[in-house]
């Protein structure tokens, strides 16, 4: 069995431990924004990390209403432009705490006043020495080079962030997320089923829109990085400004479909690529029995789960998949072709 798919069964245990140790470095953080609540926020991060990146954009903004930016490493590493900062809060996201340019922004960013952040499963790491602050994922060591348990226990520390910054944010359905992730992980055999009617497939597109987006650019990077499949990925807006040209019939598309406000956008591009026969895979809950008739497959998780929590179990049936894709195209998921643990960019 692969370290990925091993990985992402520990989810449960990892999410828990992320909640249960965060209280001491989210009171500091909660002190620090009362006295002082950033006007910015800016995120800082590579692969499946900037995903979880994508993620927090969307949360910070939807629940505390602060701006907040995705950083451009170059604008600083190659240009080396000089940014007012000022009240700013600069939030690096990385597994392994050593990622260069990420770093490297972080860095600048401190020197130029910004409130430094790290959220790292790497307590020792490079960048949890950089920042003022740190929110560490407890996921413990992961091996596979395809992340699994950090990117969850990352979308976990950008609720408690969101916390942090004053946002609406139930602690209590925080609470119930390791077990719907439990719940979620049953699904395992069925989901391996699904994935051997994939063993041809070598294009797709993924789709997400709001707090799912993110979802959809990781359930991508996973297709292209374990199953070397070519996954372009969109917000379900994207996917009609052009991107929906190339669907044809039998053409794979997975799509998160929650219930709630990103639904009706969701809905139109399901009903669009049914028209163009294209193969869709819906991974939705049991609060939209829409949607289950929708797709031409279907991954079902048994809770029923508001849409802002939805990302860190929808995420799971993914994994779940591309794990067993790459099996069944016989790859190993945990050393990917040409890529290492740690990438090192400037
Ligand atoms: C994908 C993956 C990579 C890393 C990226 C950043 O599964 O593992 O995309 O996410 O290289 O690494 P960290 O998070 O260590 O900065």
């Amino acid at each position: 069995m692969s370290k990925m798919l091993e990985e992402t069964r520990q989810q449960p245990e990892a999410l828990s431990r992320t909640l249960e140790e965060a209280s001491d470095a989210l009171q500091k953080l909660r002190h620090r924004f009362q006295r002082h609540r950033p006007k910015l926020v800016i995120l800082v991060a590579r692969g499946t990390s900037d995903n979880a990146a994508q993620f927090g954009r969307y949360l910070i903004e939807i629940t505390t209403q602060i701006p907040v930016s995705m950083a451009a490493p170059s604008v600083v590493t190659l240009y080396h432009s000089e940014l007012d900062l000022t009240d700013a809060l600069m939030v690096g996201i990385s597994q392994s705490g050593e990622s260069t340019d990420t770093n490297a922004v972080l860095e600048d960013a401190r020197s130029r006043g910004a409130v430094t952040l790290g959220i790292t499963n790497e307590p020792s790491s490079a960048m949890a020495r950089i920042c003022e602050y740190a929110l560490f994922a407890r996921a413990e060591k992961e091996e596979s080079v395809a992340a699994t348990k950090t990117y969850a226990c990352q979308l976990m520390a950008f609720y408690l962030l969101a916390c942090a910054l004053g946002g609406k944010v139930d602690p209590e359905a925080l609470r119930r997320l390791p077990d719907q992730v439990d719940r979620a992980l049953r699904l395992e055999d069925s989901i391996a089923q699904l994935a051997a009617e994939y063993a041809a497939m070598t294009r797709a597109v993924t789709v997400g829109r709001g707090l799912n987006y993110a979802n959809a650019l990781e359930f991508g990077l996973k297709l292209m990085e374990t199953c070397y499949v070519v996954a372009e990925r969109f917000s379900a807006a994207d996917l009609m400004h052009g991107p929906i040209a190339m669907v044809e019939r039998a053409f794979p598309v997975f799509v998160f479909a929650p219930a709630g406000v990103t639904w009706p956008s969701i809905s139109y591009v399901l009903d669009r690529v049914r028209e163009l026969r294209a193969q869709t895979l819906v991974i939705t809950d049991s609060t939209n029995a829409e949607a289950a008739a929708r797709g031409s497959r279907i991954i079902q998780l048994p809770d029923a789960v508001e849409e802002i929590y939805t990302p860190i179990p929808y995420i799971v049936p993914a994994q779940l998949f591309a794990a067993h894709l790459a099996a069944i195209k016989g790859l190993d998921a945990d050393r990917p072709r040409t890529l290492q643990k740690v990438t090192l960019t400037m």
